[in-house]
Protein backbone atom coordinates (compact mmCIF):
# COMPACT_ATOMS: atom_id res chain seq x y z
CA UNK A 1 0.00 0.00 0.00
CA UNK A 2 1.42 3.49 -0.75
CA UNK A 3 1.71 5.45 2.23
CA UNK A 4 2.63 9.15 2.41
CA UNK A 5 2.25 10.95 5.37
CA UNK A 6 2.32 14.75 5.58
CA UNK A 7 4.28 15.11 8.42
CA UNK A 8 6.44 12.51 10.74
CA UNK A 9 6.87 14.33 13.93
CA UNK A 10 9.50 16.65 14.92
CA UNK A 11 12.95 14.30 14.98
CA UNK A 12 12.02 14.14 11.15
CA UNK A 13 11.41 17.49 10.47
CA UNK A 14 14.49 19.55 13.12
CA UNK A 15 16.70 16.47 11.90
CA UNK A 16 19.64 18.62 11.46
CA UNK A 17 18.97 20.69 15.12
CA UNK A 18 18.76 17.11 17.13
CA UNK A 19 21.36 15.06 18.71
CA UNK A 20 20.06 11.85 16.27
CA UNK A 21 21.92 9.97 13.11
CA UNK A 22 20.73 9.21 9.92
CA UNK A 23 20.66 5.27 10.80
CA UNK A 24 18.76 6.02 14.22
CA UNK A 25 15.16 4.39 14.77
CA UNK A 26 12.89 7.30 15.18
CA UNK A 27 10.20 6.17 17.64
CA UNK A 28 7.56 8.73 17.06
CA UNK A 29 3.42 9.78 17.07
CA UNK A 30 3.69 12.63 15.02
CA UNK A 31 4.29 14.94 18.06
CA UNK A 32 4.86 18.87 17.39
CA UNK A 33 3.39 20.77 14.50
CA UNK A 34 0.84 22.37 16.82
CA UNK A 35 -1.50 25.33 16.15
CA UNK A 36 -0.06 28.59 17.13
CA UNK A 37 -3.79 30.24 17.38
CA UNK A 38 -4.40 34.19 17.64
CA UNK A 39 -6.90 34.62 20.41
CA UNK A 40 -9.87 37.39 18.85
CA UNK A 41 -11.81 37.27 21.80
CA UNK A 42 -10.10 37.90 24.59
CA UNK A 43 -7.52 40.74 23.76
CA UNK A 44 -10.24 42.73 23.01
CA UNK A 45 -11.91 42.92 26.16
CA UNK A 46 -8.42 43.54 27.56
CA UNK A 47 -9.12 47.08 26.55
CA UNK A 48 -5.51 47.12 25.50
CA UNK A 49 -3.93 46.82 22.03
CA UNK A 50 -2.09 43.50 22.08
CA UNK A 51 -1.47 40.02 20.21
CA UNK A 52 -2.03 37.11 21.67
CA UNK A 53 -1.72 33.95 20.47
CA UNK A 54 -1.72 30.10 22.40
CA UNK A 55 0.64 27.55 21.41
CA UNK A 56 -1.96 24.05 21.59
CA UNK A 57 0.11 21.33 23.00
CA UNK A 58 -2.64 20.04 24.03
CA UNK A 59 -2.97 18.70 20.39
CA UNK A 60 0.34 16.30 20.94
CA UNK A 61 -0.27 12.62 20.56
CA UNK A 62 -0.98 12.10 24.36
CA UNK A 63 -2.31 15.33 24.55
CA UNK A 64 0.42 17.46 26.01
CA UNK A 65 3.96 19.07 25.24
CA UNK A 66 5.54 16.23 26.84
CA UNK A 67 5.57 14.50 23.66
CA UNK A 68 7.70 16.56 21.52
CA UNK A 69 10.23 15.33 24.43
CA UNK A 70 9.21 11.89 24.72
CA UNK A 71 9.80 11.31 21.03
CA UNK A 72 13.41 12.05 21.32
CA UNK A 73 14.21 10.74 24.72
CA UNK A 74 12.76 7.25 23.85
CA UNK A 75 14.84 7.44 20.66
CA UNK A 76 18.14 7.51 22.59
CA UNK A 77 16.80 4.87 25.01
CA UNK A 78 16.45 2.80 22.42
CA UNK A 79 19.09 3.82 20.46
CA UNK A 80 21.59 3.28 23.64
CA UNK A 81 19.83 -0.38 23.66
CA UNK A 82 17.92 0.06 26.65
CA UNK A 83 14.57 -2.36 27.94
CA UNK A 84 12.92 -0.13 30.20
CA UNK A 85 12.50 3.48 30.53
CA UNK A 86 11.05 5.42 34.26
CA UNK A 87 9.69 8.69 35.24
CA UNK A 88 7.93 10.35 38.60
CA UNK A 89 5.16 12.33 37.24
CA UNK A 90 2.03 14.94 38.07
CA UNK A 91 0.98 13.00 35.08
CA UNK A 92 1.69 13.89 31.78
CA UNK A 93 5.07 12.42 31.26
CA UNK A 94 3.68 8.92 32.31
CA UNK A 95 0.93 9.27 29.97
CA UNK A 96 3.94 9.90 27.61
CA UNK A 97 6.31 7.63 28.57
CA UNK A 98 3.65 4.85 28.64
CA UNK A 99 2.68 5.19 24.79
CA UNK A 100 5.97 6.09 23.48
CA UNK A 101 7.44 3.04 25.77
CA UNK A 102 4.37 1.22 23.97
CA UNK A 103 5.24 1.40 20.55
CA UNK A 104 8.96 0.78 21.10
CA UNK A 105 7.75 -2.55 22.45
CA UNK A 106 9.67 -1.73 25.58
CA UNK A 107 8.82 -1.10 29.36
CA UNK A 108 7.19 1.87 30.87
CA UNK A 109 7.45 2.33 34.93
CA UNK A 110 5.91 5.46 36.33
CA UNK A 111 6.11 6.66 39.66
CA UNK A 112 2.85 9.09 40.39
CA UNK A 113 1.54 10.38 43.32
CA UNK A 114 -1.48 8.88 45.23
CA UNK A 115 -4.91 10.67 44.49
CA UNK A 116 -3.35 13.79 42.54
CA UNK A 117 -2.93 12.88 38.87
CA UNK A 118 -5.78 13.94 36.92
CA UNK A 119 -8.36 10.81 35.84
CA UNK A 120 -7.47 11.12 31.90
CA UNK A 121 -3.66 10.78 32.87
CA UNK A 122 -4.28 8.05 34.99
CA UNK A 123 -6.32 6.17 32.57
CA UNK A 124 -3.57 6.55 29.58
CA UNK A 125 -0.93 5.73 31.69
CA UNK A 126 -2.59 2.18 32.45
CA UNK A 127 -3.85 1.54 29.15
CA UNK A 128 -0.84 2.04 27.34
CA UNK A 129 0.19 -0.49 29.98
CA UNK A 130 2.98 1.36 32.33
CA UNK A 131 3.87 -0.65 35.39
CA UNK A 132 2.31 2.15 37.84
CA UNK A 133 3.52 2.72 41.04
CA UNK A 134 1.17 5.06 43.65
CA UNK A 135 3.38 6.73 46.05
CA UNK A 136 1.97 7.60 49.36
CA UNK A 137 4.10 11.30 48.86
CA UNK A 138 3.95 14.03 46.09
CA UNK A 139 5.91 14.55 42.65
CA UNK A 140 8.99 15.69 44.59
CA UNK A 141 9.27 12.68 46.45
CA UNK A 142 8.98 10.42 43.34
CA UNK A 143 11.29 12.18 41.47
CA UNK A 144 14.04 11.80 44.39
CA UNK A 145 13.18 7.97 44.61
CA UNK A 146 13.55 7.84 40.25
CA UNK A 147 16.84 9.18 40.97
CA UNK A 148 17.99 6.92 43.68
CA UNK A 149 16.34 3.80 41.65
CA UNK A 150 18.08 4.87 38.81
CA UNK A 151 21.81 4.67 39.99
CA UNK A 152 21.99 0.88 39.96
CA UNK A 153 18.81 -0.33 37.66
CA UNK A 154 18.45 -0.95 34.30
CA UNK A 155 16.20 1.95 33.50
CA UNK A 156 17.08 4.93 31.67
CA UNK A 157 14.88 7.91 33.06
CA UNK A 158 13.03 9.85 31.00
CA UNK A 159 12.19 13.36 33.25
CA UNK A 160 13.36 16.47 32.26
CA UNK A 161 16.77 15.61 33.58
CA UNK A 162 17.06 13.73 30.60
CA UNK A 163 18.97 16.23 28.71
CA UNK A 164 17.21 14.49 25.09
CA UNK A 165 14.00 15.52 26.48
CA UNK A 166 14.99 19.14 26.57
CA UNK A 167 16.16 18.65 23.00
CA UNK A 168 13.20 17.84 21.85
CA UNK A 169 11.21 20.74 23.51
CA UNK A 170 12.83 23.08 22.11
CA UNK A 171 11.02 22.61 18.60
CA UNK A 172 8.14 24.13 20.11
CA UNK A 173 10.47 28.08 19.84
CA UNK A 174 11.10 26.65 16.26
CA UNK A 175 7.86 26.61 15.15
CA UNK A 176 6.57 29.46 16.58
CA UNK A 177 9.44 31.53 14.99
CA UNK A 178 8.38 29.91 11.52
CA UNK A 179 4.88 30.87 11.84
CA UNK A 180 5.43 34.88 12.83
CA UNK A 181 8.46 35.01 11.07
CA UNK A 182 9.90 36.13 14.19
CA UNK A 183 10.06 35.85 17.65
CA UNK A 184 7.60 37.29 19.46
CA UNK A 185 7.93 39.94 22.24
CA UNK A 186 7.23 37.74 25.48
CA UNK A 187 6.39 33.67 26.10
CA UNK A 188 4.32 33.06 28.89
CA UNK A 189 4.60 29.38 30.20
CA UNK A 190 3.07 27.71 33.20
CA UNK A 191 5.95 26.37 35.43
CA UNK A 192 6.71 23.33 37.23
CA UNK A 193 9.95 21.65 36.80
CA UNK A 194 11.33 24.31 34.99
CA UNK A 195 12.40 22.20 32.08
CA UNK A 196 10.10 23.88 29.06
CA UNK A 197 10.77 27.12 29.92
CA UNK A 198 14.19 26.25 29.45
CA UNK A 199 13.49 24.36 26.60
CA UNK A 200 11.94 27.14 24.38
CA UNK A 201 14.51 29.36 25.49
CA UNK A 202 17.55 27.29 24.20
CA UNK A 203 15.25 26.52 20.69
CA UNK A 204 14.28 30.47 20.41
CA UNK A 205 18.54 30.93 21.47
CA UNK A 206 19.64 28.24 19.10
CA UNK A 207 17.84 30.37 16.18
CA UNK A 208 19.22 33.92 17.27
CA UNK A 209 22.33 32.64 17.17
CA UNK A 210 22.39 30.75 13.42
CA UNK A 211 20.62 34.36 12.68
CA UNK A 212 17.68 32.78 11.56
CA UNK A 213 15.67 35.88 13.79
CA UNK A 214 17.43 38.79 15.63
CA UNK A 215 15.66 39.29 18.53
CA UNK A 216 14.35 36.71 21.53
CA UNK A 217 11.59 36.90 23.52
CA UNK A 218 11.38 38.08 27.21
CA UNK A 219 10.18 35.06 28.83
CA UNK A 220 7.83 34.78 31.96
CA UNK A 221 7.03 32.29 34.01
CA UNK A 222 4.35 32.20 36.40
CA UNK A 223 3.55 29.18 39.11
CA UNK A 224 0.77 28.65 41.07
CA UNK A 225 0.41 30.32 44.26
CA UNK A 226 0.54 27.06 45.95
CA UNK A 227 3.39 26.11 44.48
CA UNK A 228 5.79 28.64 43.66
CA UNK A 229 8.98 28.19 44.67
CA UNK A 230 10.58 30.55 42.49
CA UNK A 231 8.66 32.75 44.21
CA UNK A 232 9.46 32.36 47.73
CA UNK A 233 13.00 32.06 46.15
CA UNK A 234 13.23 28.62 48.18
CA UNK A 235 12.29 24.91 47.74
CA UNK A 236 8.73 24.79 48.57
CA UNK A 237 7.57 21.16 50.71
CA UNK A 238 4.15 20.92 50.52
CA UNK A 239 2.82 22.43 47.40
CA UNK A 240 -0.44 22.43 46.54
CA UNK A 241 -2.29 23.48 43.78
CA UNK A 242 -5.74 22.27 42.19
CA UNK A 243 -3.41 22.86 38.69
CA UNK A 244 -2.08 19.26 39.68
CA UNK A 245 0.05 19.26 36.92
CA UNK A 246 2.63 21.92 38.15
CA UNK A 247 2.09 20.93 42.09
CA UNK A 248 5.96 20.65 41.81
CA UNK A 249 7.87 22.35 45.09
CA UNK A 250 11.51 21.29 44.19
CA UNK A 251 11.97 22.29 40.42
CA UNK A 252 14.58 19.96 38.46
CA UNK A 253 15.44 22.63 36.18
CA UNK A 254 16.09 25.73 39.00
CA UNK A 255 19.61 26.89 38.03
CA UNK A 256 18.70 26.89 34.19
CA UNK A 257 15.73 28.45 34.84
CA UNK A 258 16.83 31.43 36.56
CA UNK A 259 19.56 31.84 34.41
CA UNK A 260 16.68 32.16 31.21
CA UNK A 261 15.08 34.69 33.56
CA UNK A 262 18.42 36.43 33.75
CA UNK A 263 19.50 36.52 29.63
CA UNK A 264 16.31 37.24 28.48
CA UNK A 265 15.09 39.81 31.22
CA UNK A 266 12.11 38.08 32.18
CA UNK A 267 10.22 37.39 35.55
CA UNK A 268 8.59 35.42 37.16
CA UNK A 269 4.82 35.57 38.95
CA UNK A 270 2.13 33.92 40.67
CA UNK A 271 -1.59 32.72 40.01
CA UNK A 272 -3.96 31.75 42.60
CA UNK A 273 -6.31 29.02 42.18
CA UNK A 274 -9.18 30.57 41.52
CA UNK A 275 -7.45 32.88 39.07
CA UNK A 276 -5.93 29.61 36.90
CA UNK A 277 -9.75 28.16 36.84
CA UNK A 278 -11.30 31.74 35.29
CA UNK A 279 -8.38 31.76 33.18
CA UNK A 280 -9.62 28.24 32.20
CA UNK A 281 -12.86 29.21 31.44
CA UNK A 282 -12.58 31.94 29.49
CA UNK A 283 -10.49 30.21 26.92
CA UNK A 284 -13.25 27.75 26.73
CA UNK A 285 -15.94 30.16 26.62
CA UNK A 286 -14.66 33.33 25.01
CA UNK A 287 -12.21 31.26 22.20
CA UNK A 288 -13.16 27.87 22.33
CA UNK A 289 -9.96 26.52 23.41
CA UNK A 290 -9.86 23.78 25.82
CA UNK A 291 -6.93 23.05 27.78
CA UNK A 292 -6.23 21.67 31.15
CA UNK A 293 -5.49 24.40 33.96
CA UNK A 294 -2.15 23.71 34.68
CA UNK A 295 -2.21 25.60 31.21
CA UNK A 296 -4.52 28.42 31.80
CA UNK A 297 -1.82 29.37 34.55
CA UNK A 298 -0.06 31.06 31.20
CA UNK A 299 -2.68 32.97 30.18
CA UNK A 300 -3.48 33.64 33.87
CA UNK A 301 -0.19 35.47 34.58
CA UNK A 302 -0.52 37.49 30.91
CA UNK A 303 -3.67 38.90 31.48
CA UNK A 304 -3.06 40.04 34.63
CA UNK A 305 0.19 41.45 33.09
CA UNK A 306 -1.41 42.94 30.37
CA UNK A 307 -3.72 44.97 32.18
CA UNK A 308 -1.50 46.16 34.34
CA UNK A 309 0.77 47.37 31.92
CA UNK A 310 3.83 45.35 32.47
CA UNK A 311 3.51 43.49 29.34
CA UNK A 312 2.78 47.16 27.30
CA UNK A 313 0.77 47.46 24.56
CA UNK A 314 1.59 46.42 20.80
CA UNK A 315 3.03 43.81 22.14
CA UNK A 316 2.93 40.10 20.38
CA UNK A 317 2.61 37.54 23.00
CA UNK A 318 2.47 33.35 22.98
CA UNK A 319 1.27 31.91 25.79
CA UNK A 320 2.51 28.02 25.42
CA UNK A 321 -1.05 25.73 26.34
CA UNK A 322 0.88 22.78 27.52
CA UNK A 323 -2.09 20.34 27.84
CA UNK A 324 -5.57 19.22 26.66
CA UNK A 325 -8.51 19.88 29.25
CA UNK A 326 -9.93 16.35 28.41
CA UNK A 327 -7.38 15.64 30.87
CA UNK A 328 -9.12 16.44 33.95
CA UNK A 329 -12.77 16.58 33.05
CA UNK A 330 -13.27 16.24 37.03
CA UNK A 331 -12.00 20.41 37.51
CA UNK A 332 -13.77 21.16 34.01
CA UNK A 333 -17.34 19.60 35.71
CA UNK A 334 -17.04 21.25 38.72
CA UNK A 335 -16.23 24.47 37.58
CA UNK A 336 -19.95 24.35 35.68
CA UNK A 337 -22.44 25.36 38.13
CA UNK A 338 -25.11 25.40 35.22
CA UNK A 339 -24.72 22.14 35.14
CA UNK A 340 -27.03 19.90 32.96
CA UNK A 341 -30.61 20.36 32.46
CA UNK A 342 -32.45 17.15 32.18
CA UNK A 343 -36.02 16.76 31.05
CA UNK A 344 -38.48 14.32 29.61
CA UNK A 345 -37.89 13.09 26.22
CA UNK A 346 -41.19 14.89 24.63
CA UNK A 347 -40.80 17.74 22.10
CA UNK A 348 -42.50 20.36 25.00
CA UNK A 349 -40.08 20.37 27.52
CA UNK A 350 -37.44 20.59 25.13
CA UNK A 351 -38.70 23.46 23.26
CA UNK A 352 -39.16 25.08 26.98
CA UNK A 353 -35.78 24.50 27.89
CA UNK A 354 -34.64 26.01 24.58
CA UNK A 355 -37.04 29.12 24.55
CA UNK A 356 -35.81 29.65 28.10
CA UNK A 357 -32.52 29.98 27.64
CA UNK A 358 -32.10 31.37 24.24
CA UNK A 359 -31.15 34.42 26.02
N1 LIG B 1 1.85 22.16 32.21
C1 LIG B 1 1.54 20.86 32.24
C2 LIG B 1 0.22 20.45 31.68
C3 LIG B 1 2.44 19.91 32.78
O1 LIG B 1 2.10 18.63 32.78
C4 LIG B 1 3.67 20.35 33.32
C5 LIG B 1 4.60 19.42 33.91
C6 LIG B 1 3.95 21.73 33.24
C7 LIG B 1 3.04 22.59 32.70
C8 LIG B 1 5.22 22.30 33.75
O2 LIG B 1 6.29 22.06 32.90
O3 LIG B 1 7.77 21.01 34.55
O4 LIG B 1 8.64 21.75 32.34
O5 LIG B 1 7.99 23.41 34.08
N2 LIG B 1 4.32 18.21 34.13
C9 LIG B 1 5.27 17.19 34.59
C10 LIG B 1 4.64 15.81 34.54
C11 LIG B 1 5.94 17.50 35.85
O6 LIG B 1 5.04 14.93 35.30
O7 LIG B 1 3.76 15.59 33.71
P1 LIG B 1 7.78 22.05 33.49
Amino acid sequence: MPFRPRYTGLIDKYRDRLPVHDDTRVISLGEGNTPLIRLNNIPRATGKDVDIYVKYEGLNPTGSFKDRGMTMAVTKAVEEGSRAVICASTGNTSASAAAYAARAGITAFVLIPEGKIALGKLAQAMIHGAVVLQIRGNFDEGMQLVKDVGENTPVTIVNSINPFRLQGQKTAAFEIIEELERAPDYHCLPVGNAGNITAHWMGYSEYYEHGIVNQRPTMVGYQASGSAPFLRGEMVDNPETVATAIRIGHPQSWDKAWKVHEESGGWFDECSDAEILAAQKLLTEKEGIFCEPASATSLAGALRDIRSGKIPEGSSIVCTLTGHGLKDPDTAIKQCTEGVITVDARLEPVRAAIVGNLG
